[in-house]
């Protein structure tokens, strides 16, 4: 686990409130549920491995919650969040951020390695936002915040289907937004570039393979394209999104928001 950092952007108006983030036992979303932990916001994890998303809670503190997940489950996402309306109350935020990963060249995938991305990382962003999405529609209040990829803005080489399922989160994204601005809910991407977690560790070992590198030489390579110089951190993307949850955000909805260190620009 990357060095923790604290939050620095102070957004009062999420104090207090109820905030889920699915895939939050780890890497990214772990560092997203801290960052709202530290606005004052009462976090569940959701993740599909329970064990580590107890482990993750705890870590956070008093107020925060954890239940298993499978965010490819309609009858388990309803599920997750009603126990979390049942222990915490209403929720306001849902950060939906639970992603796979697999490499391969286009021309080798399978059909089990398409539907496993396009299943956890397009279907998880459509059942949770939109039983979530239900609820604040009924309450004219709530925000969501998906995590796409630089990969849902570029094509990325040996991720065709990664990218076709980051691709989708953001058109959907920016259809709800647009289909409930007028209930007052926002809809938000951030998309992060190369960021130093578990599923950053598992691509650097595959891409090596399949590019005849070393998993050294892999990294630099993330590391030569990025303008900024160096691996993201999981918290230079829970900073964006703590910003994006915020009435600070109060006129941003259906953006993906890169947070890339500079490697995309457009
Ligand atoms: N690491 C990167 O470089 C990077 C870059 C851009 C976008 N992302 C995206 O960020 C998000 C988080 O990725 P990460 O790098 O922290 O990866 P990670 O593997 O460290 O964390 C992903 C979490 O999601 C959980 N998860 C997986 N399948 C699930 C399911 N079906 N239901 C519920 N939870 C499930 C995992 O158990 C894990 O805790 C993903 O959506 C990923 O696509 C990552």
């Amino acid at each position: 686990m990357s060095e923790v950092v604290k939050t620095s952007g102070h957004y009062p108006d999420l104090q207090g409130k109820i905030a889920i983030v699915t895939g939050g036992a780890t890497g990214i979303g772990f560092a997203i549920a801290r960052a709202l932990s530290h606005q004052g916001m009462r976090v569940a994890i959701g993740d599909i491995n329970e064990d580590a998303a107890r482990a993750a809670a705890r870590q956070l503190g008093e107020g925060h919650v954890a239940f298993g997940l499978d965010v490819r489950s309609r009858e388990s996402v309803e599920t997750g969040f009603r126990w979390v309306e049942d222990t915490l109350g209403d929720y306001h935020l849902l950060i939906a951020n639970a992603g796979v990963s697999t490499m391969q060249k286009a021309l080798e995938i399978t059909d089990d390695e398409w539907d496993f991305n396009l299943d956890v990382n397009t279907r998880g962003v459509f059942l949770t936002n939109q039983i979530a999405a239900r609820k604040f529609v009924a309450r004219r209040s709530g925000t969501i915040v998906n995590t796409a990829s630089l990969a849902a803005k570029v094509g990325a080489p040996l991720l065709a289907h990664y990218s076709a399922s980051k691709f989708a989160v953001l058109g959907w994204t920016q259809a709800l937004a647009r289909e409930l601005a007028v209930d007052g809910i926002r809809v938000n991407a951030v998309c992060p570039g190369f960021v130093k977690t578990g599923m950053q560790s598992r691509e650097v070992e595959w891409e090596a393979g399949l590019r005849g590198m070393t998993p050294d030489e892999v990294i630099a390579d993330y590391i030569r394209q990025t303008p900024l110089g160096r691996l993201e951190a999981p918290e230079d993307v829970a900073e964006v999104v703590a910003f994006l949850s915020s009435d600070a955000a109060r006129f941003m909805t259906g953006q993906g928001v890169n947070v890339t260190g500079g490697v995309y620009t457009g």
